[in-house]
């Protein structure tokens, strides 16, 4: 969990790497990673040419571009990056990309969402099975240390199976007559693989699900039957504050319960015996079966509080790099749960509330 983070200069062998992009969220939180990964950006391709040339000189490519394609081609990068947005119909840029990055033989790492359906992910696994070169989505979830954690405390025998799950994440549909037009759910698409990630995650694939949906905000309450048995709810807490935390999420288990509040504050409840009933001056229990509760310092110019680091970006963009590097699969942020996702998108999509949907047999 704590392993050391070694910077960019320091690591010996690099990988070749070309950035499709210069937006704002790759400026913010993709291009920063590179301080801590053994990456050598050696060209940035933007439409926007100027853009691609400030971005180029500002993180320290020699060349930039305003054809994707052309800059795969005479640069020859180990893999690519591509951090792009919405074509007008909805559709995702990336999705066709990562699919032109494939066919050159270029491994992929590609920000969320993957694509906009199921088929089109398929595609996606097909090329990458045929060019032998990975694709990974940033689902930055994943990488939260938080959210590992707690992946690590429910996999434990002391926290029993995980019975159920409940997930809060601030998240608008608009009325289902609009949803089949793909351009009206810009931001469902583009939301829906934070929660979707952190579902498959922990509970594995979904069964069945159904759900309730509000007029008032677009809000919606599912319910999701797993196939391993147990159960979990995502509120789509659309019309909370915009002041508000935007997260929770809690696993029950067999006798112990783990909470994550914010992305970064981690209680485990431990297996505890309730204090007698009625005879009980005091809640504290015994040291051994207490509550653990963890946050991070906000003090120290440490890297921990870092957003990059907590919201699991450089985590992710390692995991990237080390499974290039290796020659191994990546094991997060896979085209299999990228479609698990795009599954549950497509029930939002294609099914009206309170109708049941089998999502996998
Ligand atoms: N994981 C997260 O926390 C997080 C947060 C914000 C955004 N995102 C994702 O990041 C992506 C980008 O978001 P953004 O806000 O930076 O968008 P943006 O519109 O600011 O940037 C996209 C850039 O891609 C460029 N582009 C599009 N097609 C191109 C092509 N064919 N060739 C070259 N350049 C091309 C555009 O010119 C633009 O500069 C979205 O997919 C969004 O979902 C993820």
């Amino acid at each position: 969990m704590n392993e050391r983070i070694q910077y960019n200069f320091e690591y010996e062998r690099k990988l070749r790497i070309c950035f499709i992009g210069a937006g704002g969220h790759s400026y913010r939180n993709v291009y920063p990673t590179f301080q801590y990964a053994p990456v050598d950006l050696v060209a940035i391709c933007d439409r926007n040419g100027e853009r691609a040339a400030e971005y180029a000189r500002q993180f320290g490519a020699k060349a930039h571009y305003t054809d994707h394609i052309e800059m795969l081609e005479k640069e020859k990068p180990d893999a690519v990056f591509i951090v792009t947005a919405y074509h007008p119909d909805g559709r995702v840029q990336a999705t066709d990309l990562a699919l032109d990055a494939l066919k050159l033989g270029v491994h992929v790492w590609m920000e969320k969402p993957t694509a906009a359906c199921c088929e089109e992910v398929r595609q996606l696994m097909a090329a990458s099975e045929s060019s032998g070169r990975f694709v990974m989505t940033g689902l930055k979830k994943l990488f939260f240390p938080a959210i590992v954690k707690a992946r690590d405390i429910i996999s434990s025998p002391e926290f029993g199976r995980p019975s159920q799950i409940y997930i809060r994440y601030p998240q608008g549909m608009p009325p289902f007559e609009e949803r089949a037009q793909l351009n009206r759910v810009t931001s469902l698409v583009d939301h829906i693989f934070h929660p979707g990630a952190i579902l498959h995650y922990m509970m594995g694939k979904v069964g069945q699900m159904s759900y309730e949906w509000e007029p008032f905000n677009g809000g919606s309450i599912s319910s999701f039957r797993f196939l391993s048995g147990a159960v979990g709810t995502l509120h789509m807490a659309a019309g909370a504050s915009g002041s508000s935390p935007l997260e929770r999420l809690e696993i029950i288990g067999e006798g112990a319960n783990v909470i994550v509040e914010n992305g970064v504050k981690l209680t485990y409840y431990r297996r505890a015996a309730r204090p007698a009933y009625g005879r009980s001056a005091s809640f504290l229990v015994a040291d051994e079966e207490a509550p653990l509760y963890w946050e991070p310092e906000f003090s120290l110019g440490q890297l921990y509080n870092k957003n990059i680091f907590y919201l699991g970006y450089v985590p992710e963009v390692l995991h990237f790099c080390e499974s290039v590097l290796t020659g191994q699969p990546p094991q997060k942020g896979t085209l299999d749960d990228s479609l698990e996702i795009a599954k549950l998108l497509e029930v939002y999509r294609g099914t009206p509330a309170g109708t049941y949907a089998v999502v996998n047999e």
